[in-house]
């Protein structure tokens, strides 16, 4: 055997992993869930696999081994998505567009099915579905057609329908549900905390259940696939974008990953030109503003509108915003603004100060790991939860929307950039978020190759996952346990009676009898 073949035989032999077919779907939801599915599933195809990436936004950026599908959508379907928007961006409840959503989940998620597009796929094999997960897991009924094993990524908070999958505890006495911020967690926190993750499960049990349901098996019917619930079962693994640096601690199985930071590159990318040259020549530093990729500052009231680019206009600093329209009126000289921003390489930039966002998970994330402080002005979602974390972390202000004003903002502003205590304590958290012993693309990239590595890794799977919410409680045990102890009092009682009404018998013949 010549020495080069020896070699990579060796390699082979180590790595233990050869090329795989992977299909990685990711449903046609928010874009920012796009963005880091995306930067996963082209690690993997860097690593060789041959990646089939189904989403509704085609990348800038071709790469070898990586095919795009786009799902088909209409005029209509965008609306929808535009209705979200315009509400998320306007601080809307999302419980309050739960019908939207339910449109958008699963109606589209139904078309996506018997696309064109995916009903070819289904002709093809593959090794690995990945699929990244937004209340769609009745795509997981492809796993089955092509008899292969599953993995959910997620690229939010670790949510409990996330937990649920593999029987993670979610441990509501002591881990804060995303959506709260419940500050002390006494015995009126951990009511609160109980009671929105039952209203969670509720919710999911009997809105999203039902839904998903019906589109499985409409999909995948029942004479030919394995059921829904046995699915979700056999997923064996899932990947998390959290890390107990930014969540905080909580119990995790060994096949819950977390890889908070998947979008935060090792290096940032050289920036475009224009921003290049504007942020290095910004002296006196620049600001970040941002909504994030969902949520649109073109929807952000006339009237805060105006108070925030007169408060800019005053600042030494110069500003750049994401603006998705070509025309800002009234745009300060010392305003920049662009429809789509690499924002994880702006915020690496030196000359960068403060960042004022809308508080989305994945923004929070990269300025942490970028140490600049926040000025947080959260919207919906579990926006106001993370404002109120990294405040609490003390390297953030809030402010929320209705509380904008000329004085408010420019106090905000002065706030982060002339007090050192913010950066400092930021620039502490983003080497604590640092340090771990892989990054998180390394991380993501090796549990999925153990997946394939070792056929679905079924060694992993937690006998809790297959419980019931009774069993998984004890509450069961618990109810069985009191019956017992209950009826042995009963029986205990009954004896007692029996003997002592004896026994008075007994000396009330004695009595009668002197
Ligand atoms: C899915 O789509 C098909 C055909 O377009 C329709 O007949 C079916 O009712 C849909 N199912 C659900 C649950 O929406
Ligand atoms: C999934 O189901 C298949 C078929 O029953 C089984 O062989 C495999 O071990 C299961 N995987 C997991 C992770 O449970």
């Amino acid at each position: 055997m010549n020495l080069k073949i020896l070699c990579i035989f060796l390699i082979l032999a180590v790595h233990g992993c050869k090329s795989s077919r992977i299909l990685f779907i990711i449903p046609p939801f928010a874009k920012s869930h796009v963005v880091t599915a995306e930067i996963l599933a082209k690690a993997l195809a860097k690593q060789g696999h041959g990646m089939t990436f189904v989403s509704a936004f085609p990348s800038k950026e071709k790469l070898d081994n990586f095919r795009e599908i786009k799902i088909p959508m209409n005029d209509k379907d965008y609306e929808l998505f535009d209705e979200i928007n315009k509400a998320m961006s306007v601080g809307k409840k999302i419980s309050n567009m739960l019908g939207t959503f339910s449109k958008i989940i699963f109606n589209i998620g139904n078309q996506t099915l018997q696309s064109r597009e995916v009903r070819s796929l289904m002709n093809e094999q593959f090794d690995l579905v990945i699929l990244g997960y937004f209340m769609n897991d009745f795509t997981l009924g492809l796993a089955d057609h092509f008899k292969c094993p599953s993995i959910v990524y997620f690229s939010g908070h670790l949510i409990p329908t996330i937990s649920r999958i593999v029987g993670n505890p979610i441990s509501p006495e002591s881990v804060r549900h995303a959506t709260v911020h419940v500050k002390k967690m006494n015995f009126m926190g951990r009511l609160r905390n109980f009671g929105v993750n039952m209203m969670d499960f509720l919710v999911m049990k009997i809105f999203f259940r039902p839904r998903a349901l019906a589109v499985y098996n409409y999909n995948f019917p029942p004479d030919r696939y394995r059921s829904y619930d046995e699915m979700i079962r056999n997923v064996s693994l899932v990947l998390v974008n959290t890390h107990f640096t930014s969540s905080g601690p909580r119990p995790l199985l060994p096949n819950l990953v977390e890889v908070g930071g998947l979008q935060v590159k090792p290096n940032p990318a050289p920036l475009p030109e224009d921003l290049k040259t504007f942020l290095d020549d910004a002296k006196d530093g620049a600001i970040l503003f941002s909504f994030g990729s969902n949520a649109k500052s073109i929807y952000i009231p006339e009237d805060k509108q105006k108070i925030i680019l007169k408060v800019f206009s005053k600042l030494k600093q110069r500003v750049i915003m994401k603006w998705e329209s070509d025309v800002l009126p009234g745009k300060p000289k010392n305003v920049l603004i662009s429809k789509w921003l690499p924002q994880d390489d702006i915020l690496a930039h030196p000359n960068i100060k403060a960042f004022i966002s809308h508080c989305g998970y994945g923004g929070v994330i990269e300025a942490k790991s970028n140490g600049v402080p926040i000025i947080g002005i959260p919207l919906g979602a579990d926006q106001k939860g993370n404002a109120d974390k990294i405040v609490e972390e003390g390297w953030a202000v809030r402010l929320d929307m209705t509380d904008i004003t000329e004085e408010s903002l420019t106090n905000a502003l002065k706030e982060i950039l002339s007090n050192p205590k913010y950066r400092d304590i930021v620039g502490k958290q983003a080497i604590l978020a640092k340090d771990r012993p892989m990054n998180a693309q390394d991380t993501a990239v090796y549990w999925v190759e153990y997946v394939l590595r070792h056929n679905g890794a079924p060694h992993l799977h937690y006998p809790g996952a297959d419980l019931n919410f009774f069993q998984a409680n004890s509450i069961d045990v618990i109810l069985f346990i009191f019956a017992v102890i209950y009826a042995a009092f009963k029986v205990i009682k009954l004896i007692c009676g029996f003997i002592f009404c004896r026994s008075k018998k007994g000396s009330n013949e004695k009595l009668k009898r002197n």
